[in-house]
């Protein structure tokens, strides 16, 4: 069939599995070209041996979880588990981008003569975590390193069986703010409801700490984490013109739970001389951040100021300095005062920042964004989908089974 981009509401519904291929190589190249690159000053060249060998990513199938495997496997030589939700292809339908990219990175980390496998499931359910360790059993008997990427709408606790949502609202009062869409490069205005009762807690359910802690729990139980071994979840915190709808909104209540949550798991992981960390990153275009109203309108002023300062970076340049710089550099892992690492460092930087601002004083409602990078976020969105490759011909027919 001819796989063409299908978008509704925001969110494409299909995937290119040569484009997806692709987007995955284009990350392990880059990753391997600066693994040994000793004079870039921005990013520093690999000492393989500090890095972990054995890991479970659990949302490793695309964005920051994707990134943080090929970052693990192609800087570190490190064999791999990724857990995440799929759907399969089928002779008339495509796959998720993310089985698509797993199933790429897998061929190409096997060729390379590392382990690569992956748990496709429910990641919050008890079945699941079941399925595995028996994996980690069977391929890397423990890990040194999990990474905690799942980005949810939902989630069934396992305890329970209630399906909690996670939804991106402020709280209180609604708020209204300039925006754009994906499609289209007018400016409007976008106004979003507040949180309904309850909403808040839910989405801490969903995307606050509670399944990390069950998850490392779990592992610590079953015998699965080596000595020394790490765990870190992502976060964000973001600038303050965004600060209602996430920071100080529903899903900003869920981070503040998750990064309490890494003091308690660093306290179950004393025994084994473990730590967990909370990293906030950059704001970035995936599938999970595209869909959150204001922010496309943020992340285009933000793309195109980072560019002209020479400091852009997509999750891998991100997870790469995440690997490089913070966790396994030194012997302490550098943190702000909450114990947070940050990698929104050069995001939040005050000259940036001031800058973003200046520019979103000039956008109008009705009118074209001013001095923003829409096509950036718009290019970055559709190479997740494995869409916009320029070697790639898409009036090709392809078979959606076979990547
Ligand atoms: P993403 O949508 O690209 O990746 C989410 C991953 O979770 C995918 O692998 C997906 O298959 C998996 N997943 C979702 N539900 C699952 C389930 N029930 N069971 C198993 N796997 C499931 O999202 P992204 O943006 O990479 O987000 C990952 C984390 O990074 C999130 O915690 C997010 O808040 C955080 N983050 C994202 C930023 C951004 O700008 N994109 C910035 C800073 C932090």
């Amino acid at each position: 069939m001819i796989i063409t981009k299908k978008i509704m509401r925001n969110v494409t519904l299909t995937a290119h599995p040569l484009g997806c291929r692709q987007y995955v190589q284009n990350q392990i190249d880059w990753v391997k070209a600066h693994a040994d690159q000793a004079d870039n000053p921005l990013y520093r060249p690999v000492t393989p041996s500090n890095f972990p060998k054995r890991v479970l990513i659990l949302g490793g199938s695309t964005g920051y979880g994707l990134s943080s495997r090929v970052v693990s496997a192609f800087a570190g030589g490190a064999d791999t588990i990724n857990v995440s939700f799929e759907r399969a292809p089928s002779e008339t339908k495509t796959a998720t981008p993310g089985w698509y990219n797993t199933t790429a990175f897998e061929a190409i980390a096997k060729e390379a003569g590392l382990k690569a496998e992956s748990v496709f499931g429910d990641a919050f359910s008890n079945e699941t975590k079941k399925r595995t360790a028996q994996k980690i059993r069977e391929t890397l008997k423990q890990v040194d390193l999990v990474i905690y990427s799942l980005a949810s709408p939902l989630r069934t606790d396992p305890a329970t069986g209630v399906t909690y949502r996670s939804v991106l609202k402020p709280i209180g009062e609604a708020f209204t703010a300039l925006s754009v869409d994906m499609d289209s490069p007018v400016v409007k205005q976008a106004t979003i409801e507040p949180a309904e009762n309850g909403q808040a807690e839910e989405t801490v359910k969903v995307m606050g700490g509670e399944d990390w802690s069950l998850w490392i729990d779990y592992l610590i139980k079953e015998n699965l984490l080596a000595p020394n071994a790490m765990t870190v979840a992502y976060s964000y915190i973001g600038p303050k013109i965004t600060y209602p709808v996430y920071r100080e909104g529903t899903i900003g209540f869920a981070k503040e739970h998750l990064e309490e949550s890494a003091n308690n798991i660093t306290k179950s992981l004393e025994k084994l001389n473990g730590k967990a960390f909370v990293s906030v990153n950059k704001a970035l275009v995936t599938r999970a951040s595209a869909v959150i109203p204001v922010v496309p309108l943020y992340m285009a002023l933000l793309y195109q100021v980072m560019k002209e300062k020479g400091l852009h970076e997509g999750c891998t340049e991100q997870i790469y300095r995440l690997f490089t710089d913070r966790l396994y550099a030194n012997e302490t892992v550098p943190t702000d005062d909450k114990g947070r690492i940050r990698l929104d460092d050069w995001e939040m930087r005050q000259e940036i920042q001031a800058e973003v601002e200046k520019r979103w004083t000039l956008q109008q409602e009705g009118q074209p964004l001013q001095k923003g990078d829409l096509e950036g976020v718009k290019q970055e969105y559709d190479q997740i989908h494995g869409f916009g490759f320029p070697n790639i011909d898409y009036s090709l027919d392809v078979d959606p089974r076979v990547i």
